[in-house]
């Protein structure tokens, strides 16, 4: 654990995620809208989020598998690995992601599901690394901005290890191989 830096404390990320939940809790009124959360990274995330709405709602999962540039770049392709089980014409969808990067992996997801029609699609992330992005991709809800630096824990995994870590840290290690 001594190379992990923390960047988020446990605290810190509650707090924000309730921020989030209040925002989504005021836009959806009246709605029943389906969250979508895309695996594995965001399952922390979603069980932490879906607690503090009081409200009507669909839980649904996504599997996206990037492949490429190394095991702490995310690579320039995104392939849907397990799809959707529920028709999402006509629903109000909310995508929960855990950090957008690059940008790819949601412009992939984003063109697949504007295709099925849904009445409304959002993105809610709980971190946005926005120095790298590749491509403009529309956040709706932002937990935190973080630099261009490579984070886990809260669900986000360096090869699949870490992920069960209750804050972000910054793994310095992977500094020198990126
Ligand atoms: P993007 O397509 O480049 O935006 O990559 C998104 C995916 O890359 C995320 O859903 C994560 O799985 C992974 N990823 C990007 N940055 C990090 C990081 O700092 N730590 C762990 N996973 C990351």
């Amino acid at each position: 654990m001594s190379e992990l830096q923390v960047l988020f404390s446990p605290e810190e990320i509650r707090a924000t995620v309730e921020r989030l939940a209040q925002e989504i809790q005021r836009d959806y009124q009246g709605k029943s809208p389906l969250l979508l959360g895309v695996l594995k990274g965001c399952f922390m995330f979603m069980a932490d989020l879906v607690r503090n709405l009081n409200m009507p709602l669909e839980i649904e999962f996504v599997a996206l598998s990037s492949y490429g540039r190394g095991r702490t770049k995310t690579s320039g392709k995104a392939e849907l690995v397990q799809g959707l089980r529920t028709p999402i014409k006509g629903r109000d969808v909310l995508i929960i992601e855990d950090i957008v990067d690059s940008g790819l992996t949601l412009d992939f997801l984003l063109k697949h599901l504007r295709r099925k029609k849904p009445a409304s699609l959002k993105v809610c992330a709980l971190f946005d690394k926005a120095p790298r992005r590749e491509v403009t991709v529309p956040i709706d809800y932002v937990g935190f901005t973080i630099p261009d630096v490579f984070v886990v824990g809260y669900g986000l995994d360096y090869d699949e290890k870490y992920r069960q870590l209750p804050g972000l840290y910054f793994l310095k290690e992977t500094e020198s191989s990126r």
